[in-house]
C-alpha cells in the first residue's frame, strides 16, 4: 500500500442506517482529528456523496451541539452506485482531488463491505468504526446504537404490556435487527417476554401454543411475544394469524416497532462508546494500522 509518512487530511462518512450515536462518532472523528493536527472532511450521503463529489471542509466547531443527537448529521445513503467499478473511480476522484490521504467510514456491514472493496482496489487506506442497531458486525462485542435500540424497544414494551394485562391479550412484538437475533433475545429478556421467535433458531407453531399453554395453566391472563423480523417463519401478522386458526385461547394483536427503533438521542452507553471509538480510528491511523474495523471487545479497545 502506498501510504504517505503524515496524513494531512481524513474524508468521514456514514453510511447504512443510521443509528443513535453515530453523531457522537462524527464529534470524536472531528475533535481527533483536530487534535492530531489533521484536516477532517466531511462526506454527505455516504458513498453517493462520495461519487458526487459532496465533500466540505470541517473544524472543531462544526461538531458542535450534536453528541446527544439522533441520526446523523453528514446524512447517509445505501448507495447503488458504489457496487460498479464506475462509482468507485469518481468516488476514488473525489478523494484524489481534495488530496484526502485516508477515509473513516461510520456504519454497518455492508459499510465495511464497500470500504474493504474500495480500498484493495485503489490502495487506499480505509477504518471502520461500527454503528448498526443490528449488533451484528463481528470484530466488536457492540456496535454504536444497538443498547439505544434495545432501550427503545424496551421501554415501548412496557408500555404495550399496560395495555395488554388490561385486556387479556397476546401481543405479538417485531423488532429490527435483519438476520440477527440480538436485539430481539436481549429485548425479551429485559422485558420479560414469555417466548422470543429469533433468526439463528428455527420456529414452530407448535412451541409457542406449548408455551401459550403452560402460561393458560398458571393462570396468565396476557402475554408478550418478541418477534425478530428475520426469524425463519415469517412476518409476525403471518405467526398471528395462523396460531388464530390452531389457537384460540388468547386474543391477539401485533405490534411492528419499526424505524422508531432507530430514532431518538443515543444513551450515555453509545455515546461513550462513539467517542472512544472515534479517538480509537484516528490512532490507527497514526499508526497505520489501516484496512481494519475498530472495536470494543472484552471491555477493551
Ligand atoms: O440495519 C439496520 C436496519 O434498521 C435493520 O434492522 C432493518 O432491517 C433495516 O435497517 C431497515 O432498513 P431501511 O431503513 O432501509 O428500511
Amino acid at each position: 500500500m502506498i501510504v504517505k509518512n503524515v496524513i494531512k487530511k481524513v474524508g468521514l462518512l456514514t453510511s447504512g442506517g443510521d443509528s443513535p450515536g453515530m453523531n457522537a462518532a462524527i464529534r470524536s472523528v472531528v475533535r481527533a482529528c483536530v487534535f492530531h493536527k489533521i484536516i477532517p472532511f466531511g462526506i454527505s450521503k455516504g458513498y453517493d456523496g462520495l461519487i458526487s463529489g459532496k465533500i466540505a471542509e470541517m473544524n472543531a466547531r462544526s461538531v458542535k451541539g450534536i453528541i446527544n443527537k439522533g441520526g446523523t448529521i453528514l446524512k447517509t445513503a445505501r448507495s447503488a452506485d458504489f457496487r460498479s467499478k464506475e462509482g468507485r473511480d469518481k468516488a476514488y476522484d473525489t478523494l484524489k482531488n481534495n488530496e484526502i490521504d485516508a477515509l473513516v467510514v461510520i456504519g454497518g456491514d455492508g459499510t465495511f463491505t464497500g470500504g474493504l472493496v474500495f480500498s484493495k482496489e485503489f490502495d487506499f487506506p480505509v477504518i471502520g468504526i461500527p454503528a448498526s442497531i443490528d449488533n451484528d458486525i463481528f470484530g466488536t462485542d457492540f456496535s454504536i446504537g444497538y443498547n439505544t435500540a434495545l432501550e427503545t424497544i424496551v421501554e415501548s414494551v412496557d408500555k404495550i404490556r399496560d395495555t395488554a394485562n388490561s385486556h387479556n391479550r397476546l401481543f405479538f412484538i417485531e423488532v429490527m435487527g435483519r438476520k440477527s437475533g440480538n436485539l430481539a433475545l436481549n429485548a425479551s429478556l429485559a422485558s420479560g417476554a414469555c417466548f422470543v421467535i429469533l433468526p439463528e433458531k428455527d420456529f414452530q407453531l407448535i412451541d409457542l401454543i406449548k408455551r401459550l399453554e403452560e402460561n393458560k395453566k398458571r393462570n396468565k391472563e396476557s402475554s408478550i411475544v418478541i418477534v425478530a423480523e428475520g426469524n425463519n417463519y415469517g412476518p409476525s401478522y403471518k405467526i398471528a394469524e395462523d396460531l388464530s386458526k390452531v389457537y384460540s385461547a388468547y386474543e391477539s394483536k401485533v405490534t411492528i416497532l419499526g424505524h422508531i427503533q432507530r430514532g431518538g438521542k443515543p444513551c450515555s452507553f453509545d455515546r461513550i462508546l462513539a467517542s472512544q471509538l472515534g479517538m480509537a480510528a484516528l490512532e490507527s491511523l497514526k499508526l497505520k494500522k489501516y484496512n481494519s474495523l475498530v472495536g470494543l471487545v472484552n471491555n477493551t479497545l
